[in-house]
């Protein structure tokens, strides 16, 4: 062999070789991928509907680690746990994971739904909704929330000694968001779109084999129809807008209908992606605040320390308006505790159970490699219940929010995610929840009728009776007056 080969072998060889082991030193993640296509979905989804993911998933930890690999709804999983984790999907570039949606939510949804973009067209889309649901132009409907809320008070609390909170606490917040998204007025428009809804929202996580008669069908069928309303509407408010000549903030739709291009002059939003995104928020916007209120309820009710000192908050905050006057966006921060509260109950009971995103190009993670076109997977829950972050997780104790030193540390609180794609809604449901709270402590006392409230998760959390309360309209003529009961 020529001395000169035979030299660059002996130097490349080696160099071949820790290249090459380097490469394999980085392994997939333990744990089995289980039967094909199946994988561990079943399993998972019965111990969701027993409401024991949590537990489920304390299992895996035990057995594998914070990261393991495992097979979801036909796709290899990688399984992530822990504020270190979290730190690393939510801040990691999108060029490696994308979100991703099962093929069901997309069909029925819309191809140009937010949670389907990403990029610019998300930034352009995400931008539009959040320039209507930004503190700063949600403050003005502050007033319109609580007339809707004491509406529905009236309505479906005030003459009843038993209610079922969680369909009412459904129905609220689906009007709400009619009235302020939509700019629907209530009356036969309005029930049809719940109607609507609640056939779509069936198939949304369904088998998408789309005959006649399966639900995802169905599903379609209803999404068709939400969609020609949500149209009609853009229709109309067009014509309003034009008519009037200036812009307008007055629901979401008219919103992005008046968003222009600074520099094009061109609408920001198409039609149909408007349509697409008023149906997502509506999707986004309602069980999520729903579940929150329906859990509020059962805590207050658990913990009569807790209930008087929101009790004592609220009271405060009615001794400085005049009678039956409604509440405005100054009132909302002087509710720190109640918002506490509502902050526990969503560390313990929080309505989106665990995220995807899909791998677009292979990733090394520690040791471990995560390979192009497997998802990744994360469940708040599991940090939420963390006893390393939070002391005896499972006690509800809203202080625990309190205090500087006891606050917990970055990617530790998930309820609403977090990085380029957090929930926009914060604070819709902030203002959504405080209202609903001041009138209900304000006017009403209750105790469950149950003593087992079970709920499963379908993956959002359900309450398999309902959650029936007995309830007491408080002696004072004060609500009466108020409510005009
Ligand atoms: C207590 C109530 C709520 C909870 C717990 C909640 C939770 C979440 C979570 C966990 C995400 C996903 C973040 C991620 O993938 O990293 C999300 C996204 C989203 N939420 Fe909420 N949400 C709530 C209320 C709302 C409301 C009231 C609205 C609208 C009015 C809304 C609109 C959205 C939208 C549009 C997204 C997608 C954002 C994006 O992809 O950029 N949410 N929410
Ligand atoms: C429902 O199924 C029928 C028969 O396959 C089909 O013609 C129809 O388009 C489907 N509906 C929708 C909304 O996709």
């Amino acid at each position: 062999m020529e001395p000169a080969i035979f030299i660059t072998f002996l130097v490349f060889l080696p160099l071949l070789f820790i290249l090459i082991s380097r490469r394999s030193s980085k392994r997939l993640p333990p744990g089995s991928l289980g039967f094909p296509i199946i994988g561990q979905s079943l399993s998972m989804l019965r111990a969701m509907k027993a409401n024991k993911a949590e537990e489920w998933l304390q299992e895996r930890v035990r057995k594998y680690g914070p990261i393991s690999k495992l097979n979801l709804f036909g796709t290899p999983t990688v399984f992530l746990h822990g504020p270190a984790a979290n730190k690393f999907i939510y801040t990691c570039s999108e060029k490696l994971m994308a979100n991703k949606q099962p093929a069901s939510i997309r069909r029925i949804i819309g191809e140009r739904n937010i949670l389907e973009l990403s990029g610019d067209d998300h930034r352009r889309v995400r931008a539009a909704l959040v320039s209507f649901l930004k503190p700063e132009t949600l403050k003005q409907y502050v007033g319109r929330i609580d007339e809707e809320i004491r509406f529905h008070l009236k309505n479906h609390w005030y003459g009843n000694n038993e209610i079922k909170v969680m369909p009412l606490m459904k129905s609220l917040t689906f009007n709400v968001i009619c009235s302020l998204l939509f700019g629907i007025e209530r009356g036969p428009r309005r029930d049809t779109l719940v109607k609507l809804f609640e056939e779509a929202m069936e198939g949304v996580l369904s088998v998408p084999i789309n005959f006649p008669f399966t639900v995802f069908n169905g599903s379609l069928k209803a999404s068709e129809k939400i969609k020609s309303i949500i149209m009609e509407l853009i229709h109309d408010k067009r014509e309003k807008l034009e008519k009037n000549g200036v812009s307008s903030n007055e629901d979401l739709i008219m919103s992005l209908l008046s968003m222009k291009d600074e520099t094009s002059d061109s609408h920001v939003l198409s039609d149909d992606e408007i349509v697409d995104n008023i149906f997502v928020v509506m999707v986004a916007g309602h069980d999520t605040t729903s579940i929150l209120l329906t859990f509020l309820i059962k805590l207050l009710a658990d913990n009569p320390t807790v209930y008087n000192l929101v009790l004592k908050e609220q009271e405060e905050i009615s001794r400085g308006k005049a009678l039956g006057e409604l509440l405005a966006w100054e009132d909302l921060a002087k509710m720190k505790y109640t918002w506490k509260v509502a902050m526990e109950s969503l560390r313990i009971n929080p309505p989106v159970f665990c995220s995807f995103r899909t791998v677009l190009q292979d990733i090394e993670y520690g040791e471990y490699i995560i390979p192009k076109g497997w998802q990744v997977i994360w469940a708040s829950c599991m940090t939420h219940m963390d006893e390393n972050i939070y002391s005896e997780p499972t006690k509800f104790n809203p202080l625990r929010l309190e205090s500087q030193a006891t606050s917990p540390p970055p990617y530790s609180f998930m309820a609403f995610g977090g990085g380029p794609r957090m929930c926009p809604g914060y604070e819709f449901a902030r203002i959504e929840t405080l209202t609903m709270i001041h009138n209900l402590v304000n006017a009403f006392a209750w105790k469950l009728s149950l003593k087992d409230n079970f709920f499963g998760r379908n993956p959002m959390p359900v309450f398999h009776q309902g959650l029936p309360v007995q309830i007491q309209l408080k002696k004072s003529s004060d609500a009466i007056q108020i409510y005009q009961f």
